[in-house]
């Protein structure tokens, strides 16, 4: 499994249910990544979409513990064994775990690869990604050139697992 993650200088990723910043390329770089793909996210994350719908040309997965909870286009799952099983039927290079937060923290473990949008910018968050800088079991091997949005920089980073 492959997480995918924007985060800024603090590894903070969302605000009041929201992403930090949008920047195009970095959106593009997801959708390309993803398109055709598995995505597994929590159900916060899902509501953040625009009108609260999956991500089109791809399986979307769902965390939540509501049983009745049943949008369209959507696999539901209730717990992470769950999700185990139903991972099963996919290659684990084809599953990108997209977020949020809560997602990243208790999953971060079973992936192997993490393609990270670097932001070089703190801004205010309450929802974060865990910090792989500090945390001897994941290195760093891959880095962009230096990119830019209007003043903002930014850097697509690869980190696995050692
Ligand atoms: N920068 C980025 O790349 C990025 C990516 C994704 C998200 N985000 C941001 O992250 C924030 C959302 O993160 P979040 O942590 O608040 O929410 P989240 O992880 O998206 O969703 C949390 C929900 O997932 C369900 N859930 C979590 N663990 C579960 C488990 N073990 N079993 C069953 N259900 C489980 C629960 O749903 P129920 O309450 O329904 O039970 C829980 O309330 C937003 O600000 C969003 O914009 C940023």
């Amino acid at each position: 499994m492959i997480a995918i993650v924007a985060a800024d200088s603090n590894w903070g990723i969302g605000l009041k249910n929201e992403l930090l910043v949008r920047i195009p390329s970095d959106q593009k770089f997801f959708r390309e990544t993803t398109i055709g793909k598995v995505v597994v996210m929590g159900r916060k994350t899902l509501e953040s979409f625009p009108g609260k719908k999956p991500l089109a040309d791809r399986i979307n997965i769902v965390l939540t513990k509501n049983k009745d909870y049943a949008p369209e286009g959507v696999v539901v799952v209730h717990s992470i064994e769950e999700l185990d099983e139903k991972l099963k039927n996919y290659n684990k290079d084809d599953v990108y775990l997209i977020g949020g937060a809560s997602i990243y923290k208790q999953l971060i473990d079973k992936c192997d690869t993490a393609l990270v949008t670097k932001i070089d910018k703190a801004y205010e968050a309450d929802t974060y990604f865990p910090d792989l800088d500090s945390d001897e079991n994941w290195e760093l091997v891959g880095e962009s050139e230096e990119q830019t949005y209007f003043d903002l920089i930014y850097y697509f980073r690869k980190y696995v697992k050692r």
